[in-house]
């Protein structure tokens, strides 16, 4: 019976939940010192003069770092991905420019943390201030060639959108805006750095050991394999640990001037102006179509502040361009270099609020057509992606439809908006699509296998676990292959010491990983078959390959389970204290299934690559207070092969969760007279508790990609949000009549 995909609970629950697991500040270094930053309190100038006597003379400070006395980075951070992977450019403390508040200006090490943060308190900064550019400035929008330092175009069409739109025979042209969001992880960033002469061993909180090391040797000027990352648990991550931030280097910095281990852990404050965040934004779309509902044309401009320093917006049109079938389609990029840092990405990076302005449209749509919204998705569904042609490796979205319906209860849903009523609370019924890409990975993945004497194995990569279940899902790949308990293999991740794979981003990683995984066990148990049948003792002696099974920690043949024998016995009579096998596994190869294409090819060259869900919410609004009550929220999706049925319901669990926080409460406030965030603490930026939280439904479409990887894994990190909030907002018009199209829905927008 395969373990694949059984909703086993997480292997390293117990270790979480005693505290036995570490993440990166909870290592006990000897003789470690502590880091206290102070940031700048305005948003925009420069630093006249720091005074930093009385902090340097307060007890247990062995350090006090300003811009004067830090040693300067070898290279200057770029935008970009790889060998240098940074989303902001801009280093702090590195000169007296002031170019957002809560940028770093000093760092104050000490014995102690309570030591570090009263020096802290005793150094008087100055400044020449100036008054901040803010996302109000309308008059400072202008519209950049690319995106991201180059990577990404600003302008993307097809077809000719004027033309589109003008044949359209109704046309909804809206603005739909979304508040800043902070990703607000129940880890804050932490690094721990040590160093053993040249040689340094980071701690740190990171969606990917390998970027972490290369980054920070790259810019300190140190060969790459003079650094080692450590990073076995992340506290969640949402995109803001996807790069590396100034604490982590400023950190590594740190422990060499004091010639200490030095550990550096942001406040929850400083978390709002240290790690990037989802900008706030505004998408004015236009969608035109005819009479029956076809689209004619989709028209994107999405306006958002980015940094001084780079030209940084979520790409909001992604999923926009290839949804449905439109022949008509432009999406561009507006921006206001604002005093503020880099924004980052933010889980479902720009595909979420994307997706919220073009679900909201097609809500408007149908209402104004008077057609039913999960009809007006039909008329516009498409079997091939409509911005290249290619046919989908697979898509199940019309399924995800449906059977969405049925778990909301779609049928009971009187059309007429603010029609449906219990008590004196106004019932709503929403839905939107979801989609996400599947990126293939464009490195090679690779992960290592161990049997032990004992008959338990180890499993082996650089992947990481943000909290999604890495350990478990790879426990159950290999012990699938070897035919051994879960509880058997030991499952070690999180350390640049093991085999390469990419980092968990853009939803690809439990796809990548599983599937280096995969290769690693085979490749063991290829090993251990051909020991086995070579030798002359085993009662597999002279057996074929193809014949043998694997199952209850034995190897044995598939005619006759009796004869074979443990890998326990294998090991023991061969004396052999372990068997060990790397694996690697690059896109296009070894798909495990046959598709009698040529190997080797990148599936992506053929197919369009996604995944596709439904989101649907019922919602109920008190029309006195503008209360609204989520009843329930259902989503339904068509992800390629689920890994762990549990592990991945909780995964989508989680981003319905933030949807839900998205449409209606979570809001960074900012003081646009100062530039100042207002609200940088959990106690005011309000995120949904479980009151909030209704029933969530989640169910999938028995989804078999033969193209797409070894496992036919899609990936669903992300899709779980993109679109939740659209369903939210839609509902929310259906329950009242009022279409918000500024998120949060807050109860004095619904008065
Ligand atoms: Mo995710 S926003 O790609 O870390």
């Amino acid at each position: 019976m395969s373990q694949i995909g059984k909703p086993v609970s997480r292997v390293d629950g117990r270790a979480k939940v005693t505290g036995e697991a570490r993440y990166s500040a909870e290592f006990p270094l000897e003789n470690m010192a502590h880091g206290v930053f102070v940031t700048s309190s305005i948003a925009r100038g420069r630093i006249k003069e720091i005074d930093t006597a009385a902090a340097e003379e307060s007890p247990g400070v062995l350090a006090v770092l300003t811009h004067l006395n830090m040693p300067k980075l070898a290279k200057e951070p770029k935008l970009g991905f790889g060998a240098i992977q940074v989303t902001q450019s801009f280093a702090p403390m590195q000169g007296e420019e002031i170019f957002y508040s809560g940028q770093q200006i000093v760092l104050v090490v000490a014995d102690t943390l309570e030591r570090a943060t009263y020096a802290a308190k005793l150094v008087k900064v100055s400044y020449e201030v100036e008054k901040p550019v803010t996302a109000k400035d309308l008059d400072k929008v202008y519209e950049p060639e690319m995106l991201w330092g180059g990577m990404f175009p600003n302008r993307m069409a097809r077809g000719n959108v004027e033309q589109g739109l003008g044949e359209a025979e109704v046309t909804i042209a809206e603005t739909y805006s979304i508040a800043g969001n902070h990703h607000n992880p129940l880890e804050p960033s932490a690094t721990i750095a040590a160093w053993s002469g040249d040689k340094l061993t980071l701690y740190d909180g990171t969606q990917g050991v390998f970027f972490t090391q290369s980054t920070v040797a790259n810019l300190l000027g140190i060969p790459v394999e003079d650094v080692r990352v450590i990073s076995q648990y992340v506290g969640g991550g949402f995109g803001c640990k996807g790069s590396v931030w100034p604490h982590t280097w400023l950190c590594a910095i740190a422990a060499r001037q004091v010639n200490r281990p030095v550990k550096v852990a942001l406040t929850r404050e400083q978390m709002y102006t240290s790690v990037g965040y989802r900008e706030e934004q505004k998408i004015e779309l236009t969608i035109g179509a005819t009479r029956d509902g076809k689209l004619t044309g989709i028209k994107h401009v999405k306006t958002s502040p980015t940094s001084p320093f780079d030209e940084w917006a979520e790409p909001s049109s992604m999923i926009m361009n290839g949804l449905y079938a439109c022949d008509n389609f432009e999406a561009s990029y507006r921006l206001i270099k604002a005093n503020v840092m880099t924004p980052t990405f933010t889980r479902g990076p720009g595909e979420v609020p994307g997706m919220y302005a073009l679900e909201s449209a097609m809500d408007e749509l149908a209402d104004k057509l008077g057609i039913d919204p999960i009809e007006l998705r039909l008329r516009n569904y498409t079997e091939v992606e409509p911005a290249t042609g290619q046919p989908y490796s697979s898509k199940s979205l019309k399924q995800c439809y449906a059977r969405g319906a049925e778990l909301i209860g779609w049928s009971q849903r009187n059309a007429k908006p603010a029609s449906m009523r219990e008590g004196n609370w106004l019932i709503g019924y929403g839905m939107a699509s979801s989609s996400f890409p599947v990126l293939p990975p464009g490195t090679v993945q690779s992960a290592r296998a161990t049997m032990l004497a004992d008959g338990r194995a180890i499993v082996q990569c650089g992947a990481a676990d943000i909290g999604t279940g890495t350990y478990t899902i790879l426990a159950q790949v290999a012990a699938d292959v070897l035919g051994i308990s879960c509880d058997r293999i030991q499952v070690e991740i999180g350390d640049t010491t093991l085999p390469f794979v990419t980092s968990a981003g853009g939803s690809m990683g439990a796809a990548a990983w599983s599937s280096a995984v995969h290769v690693a066990a085979t490749e063991l148990r290829n090993k251990l078959v051909e020991l086995a049948k070579s030798n002359s003792e085993s009662l597999l002696f002279g057996a074929k390959v193809d014949d043998i099974a694997t199952e209850n920690g034995r190897l044995c043949l598939k005619s006759d389970s009796n004869k074979g024998e443990s890998y326990t016995a294998l090991l023991s009579r061969l004396q052999q204290p372990s068997v060990e096998a790397i694996g690697t596994w690059k896109v296009g190869e070894g798909t495990g299934v046959d598709t009698g294409e040529a190997p080797q090819e990148n599936p992506s060259i053929k197919y369009a690559m996604k995944s596709f869900g439904a989101h649907f919410a019922k919602v109920k609004v008190d029309p006195d207070f503008g209360i609204v009550r989520i009843v329930k929220c259902v989503g339904v999706f068509g992800a390629g092969r689920i890994l762990n049925a549990k592990t991945a319901r909780s995964q989508l669990m989680g981003g319905i969760v933030w949807g839900i926080g998205q449409a209606l409460l979570e809001h960074t406030h900012m003081d646009y007279n100062f530039g100042r965030y207002t609200n940088p603490n959990l106690a005011e930026y309000m995120i949904p508790v479980n009151a909030d939280i209704p029933e969530i439904e989640i169910d999938f479409i028995d989804e078999v990609d033969p193209h797409i990887n070894v496992l036919g894994v899609k990936g669903i990190g992300e899709i779980g949000m993109v679109g939740a909030g659209a369903a939210i907002a839609n509902a929310i018009f259906h329950a009242t009549g009022k279409r918000v199209r500024d998120l949060p829905i807050s109860p004095d927008k619904l008065l």
